[in-house]
């Protein structure tokens, strides 16, 4: 017997989407799943790691935490549809050429917490962006190339040199 399915809204990066899913389905399975977004990743599946960060309605959150029916009439970004907008460019083109990247699992979670920092403007101190990237664990880098990165970043955007 299947188990009880409702029927959500949404919209994912910009475009309207009407689907109906179980009342278990995680938001990260609904969209790498049910919509073939797989750039959200699937780790801990506790909200330990922060693979599975999205925004919702602008905000991140863990997408193993949050059910696809929470998020019915709410506005739902991956990194799919930040890097296509082109909103994150010149953070990717960081991470690539500060190495703050090896295997990848973690870094679309990763780069949606460093932007959620950044999109705050200014320049953070590096202790600031280690404590805001605190909640996504990477298990390659050490840390310290995408602290680099982020930094750079804020730098550039704040028309300092990066
Ligand atoms: S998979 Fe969601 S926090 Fe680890
Ligand atoms: S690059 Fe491998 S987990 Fe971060």
């Amino acid at each position: 017997m299947s188990a009880p399915s409702t029927a959500i809204i949404l919209t994912v990066n910009g475009e309207k989407v009407r689907e109906t899913v179980e009342a278990r389905t995680t938001l990260v399975d609904f969209l790498r799943e049910g919509l073939g977004l797989t750039g959200s990743h699937v780790g801990c599946e506790h909200g330990f790691c922060g693979a599975c960060t999205v925004r919702l309605d602008g905000a991140i959150v863990r997408g193993c935490l949050t059910l696809a029916v929470q998020c019915d009439g709410a506005r739902v970004d991956t990194i799919e549809g930040v890097s296509d907008s082109g909103e994150i460019g010149d953070l990717q083109e960081a991470f690539q050429r500060r190495n703050a990247l090896q295997c990848g699992y973690c870094t679309p979670g990763m780069l949606l917490t460093a932007q959620e920092l950044l999109a705050q403007g200014g320049v953070p101190s590096r202790e600031a962006i280690r404590e805001h990237i605190s909640g996504n664990y990477c298990r390659c880098t050490g840390y310290h190339a995408i602290v680099d990165a982020v930094e750079s970043v804020a730098r550039a955007r704040a028309g300092g040199k990066s």
